[in-house]
């Protein structure tokens, strides 16, 4: 398999990577800085693109899709998160944020799906959050880009399945990764008060490989126990 990742340079979606190379498959990483990801695997071809950056966005898809025409799967997983009341975001915060965590899914998701359709079979892989599940107090901005996301999965996924194209939508609760580098929160210190990104990467892996013609339409994953720390801010 032929992967496409966003957010390949750490967290969930580095380990995405690390575990289809594993696997004997290749991974096309995307993200803005990857020199916290070295990798001189030469199956791991890595693109430096900030995707929030929407008016721009579309000139490197059309010079993705011209380089790499017959991709198998996309896990369209860079995100961040931003905490707090609405009214603590300013107006271009709040656009910042929808930009990467929702509208630049859509825009690669459109890019590639002419040449999927062409090829009748392909497979789209959003990376949601517990937060698409449920709206949560200071997580109005990421909860609707996330909530939006799942409407997205699941609208293409009827409207691409006669084309042999598969949706799927994986909500973790708390994964241990740089997410919480910036938060003021991060998961409790035991193992099971947090997801590691490998076990998101197995069972998006898992979703990749099941037989084609069956689809994982959504998956939810949380840690055994739901402890949160607070004040972990890290100091620069
Ligand atoms: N950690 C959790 O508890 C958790 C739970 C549920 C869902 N998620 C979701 O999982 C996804 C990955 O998060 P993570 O936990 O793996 O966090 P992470 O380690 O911070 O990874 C975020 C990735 O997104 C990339 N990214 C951020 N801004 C970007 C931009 N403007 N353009 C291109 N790439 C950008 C980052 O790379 P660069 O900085 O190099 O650009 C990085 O590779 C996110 O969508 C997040 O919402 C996380």
């Amino acid at each position: 398999m032929r992967v496409l990742v966003t957010g390949a340079s750490s967290g969930i979606g580095r380990a995405v990577c690390e575990r289809l190379l594993a696997d004997g498959h290749s991974a096309i990483g995307i993200a803005r800085d990857f020199g916290k990801f070295p990798c001189d695997d030469r199956r791991f071809e890595a693109h430096e693109i900030d995707l929030a950056d929407l008016d721009r966005l579309p000139t490197h898809l059309q010079n993705l899709v011209a380089t790499y025409p017959a991709l198998d799967a996309f896990v369209l997983n860079a995100g961040t998160g931003r905490f707090g009341t609405l009214e603590q975001f300013s107006y271009e915060q709040i656009r910042a944020l929808i930009d990467l965590n929702f509208t630049s899914h859509v825009f690669v998701a459109r890019a590639f799906l002419s040449s999927l359709k062409k090829a009748g079979r392909g497979h789209l892989v959003f990376m949601g959050s517990e937060a698409a599940l449920t709206g949560t107090a200071q997580g109005s901005l990421y909860c609707a880009a996330k909530f939006a996301l799942r409407g997205l999965a699941q609208a293409l996924r009827a409207e691409c399945a006669r084309a042999g194209i598969r949706v799927t939508l994986v909500n973790p609760g708390m994964v241990q990764s740089p997410f919480f580098d910036e938060l003021d929160f991060q998961p409790g210190p035991e193992p099971d008060n947090y997801i590691l990104p490998e076990d998101v990467a197995e069972v998006i892996v898992q979703a990749l490989t099941t037989r084609d013609g069956t689809v994982l339409d959504e998956i939810n994953l949380s840690p055994q126990k739901k402890v949160i720390e607070f004040g972990t801010r890290k100091k620069k």
